[in-house]
């Protein structure tokens, strides 16, 4: 280790922390950080393969493990969460991250209610049961710190599918939901919302195989320019609310977008347009 590298804190040292959909994408980049911070952490995913070999990557047992876990299956939820405590002997951080963005369907009439379930169904009950089940053991600690990753999608109307926007509304009233209930505890519940990043989920949705491509398409469509918004953007985010300097926020859907979700240029291409569409006398 060389002299740089000692001054940086490790702001999860001696935490324990669950992650679900822990095995891609966001919840990855973020099972990465937080071990880089110290903490000791269980994937719990429903990717096995990817969820193993990530840790076999990152660490020992010791300190990363993963746990097969479909987040709507409420003996799986419990069991992942028995086994960080019987694991590593608490749980201080449930990030329920786990989510689905389902069909590509934007219109009311002709959206499919078996998908629509689906995504409630992951996105909002096993968010609930992750916050469950962590509850039940955080309690008797009076501590800890439950996540949920929302999305921009939770501030404004993208135009995306019904289920999604609502599936992610449902989380940040969640939140505030719990955060009131188990504040009484000790516990902090808080979410983030980040705008669109290149995930295996957003290059699947959008059928975007290039990376590069993904992203360039992304910043054109961005507020906050000359940068990338990067799931270990994401992840920092989260390592921030799930450390002690977050030690008095609880409640929050913080917003990872650039600025994105307080712009609304519909007023400016308006005013354009019908000035465009104004011939001088
Ligand atoms: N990528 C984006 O643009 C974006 C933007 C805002 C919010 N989000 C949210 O971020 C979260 C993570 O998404 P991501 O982009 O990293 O996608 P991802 O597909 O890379 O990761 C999601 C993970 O969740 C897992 N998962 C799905 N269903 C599950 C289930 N039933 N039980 C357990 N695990 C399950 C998947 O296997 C996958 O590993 C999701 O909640 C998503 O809605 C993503």
């Amino acid at each position: 280790m060389n002299a740089g590298q000692s001054l940086v804190a490790k702001r999860l040292e001696g935490k324990v922390a669950l992650i679900t959909g822990g095995a891609s994408g966001i919840g990855e980049s973020t099972a990465r950080l937080f071990v880089k911070h110290g903490a000791k952490v269980l994937i719990a995913d429903i990717q096995d393969e990817l969820g193993h070999s990530l840790c076999k990557e990152l660490g020992t047992p010791d300190f990363i493990s993963y746990i097969h876990c479909d987040v709507t299956c409420e003996t799986d939820v419990q069991n992942a969460v028995d086994l960080a405590v019987s694991e590593y002997g608490k749980l201080d951080i449930m990030f329920n991250n786990a989510g689905i963005p389902g069909d590509l369907e934007i219109r009311a009439i002709t959206s499919d209610i078996e998908n629509f379930k689906r995504v409630l169904d992951v996105n909002v009950f096993g968010a609930f049961l992750g916050a469950k089940h962590a509850a039940r053991v955080m309690i008797p600690a009076k501590k800890g710190c439950i996540l949920f990753t929302a999305s921009v999608a939770s501030l404004v109307c993208l135009g995306i599918s019904h289920a999604y926007t609502t599936s992610k509304h449902a989380v940040v009233g969640m939140t505030k939901s719990l955060s009131v209930e188990l504040g009484e505890y000790g516990i902090r519940v808080n979410c983030i919302s980040p705008h669109a990043v290149v995930t295996p989920l957003l290059q699947k949705t959008l059928g975007i195989l290039d990376k590069r491509k993904g992203e360039e398409i992304l910043s054109t469509t961005a507020v906050l320019k000359g940068t990338i918004l990067e799931p270990e953007d994401v992840a920092q985010a989260a390592l921030f609310l799930a450390s002690d300097e977050a030690k008095y926020l609880s409640g929050v859907n913080l917003p990872v977008d650039g600025g994105y979700s307080l712009n609304n240029p519909t007023w400016k291409t308006g005013l354009q347009n019908c000035n465009e569409n104004i011939q001088p006398s």
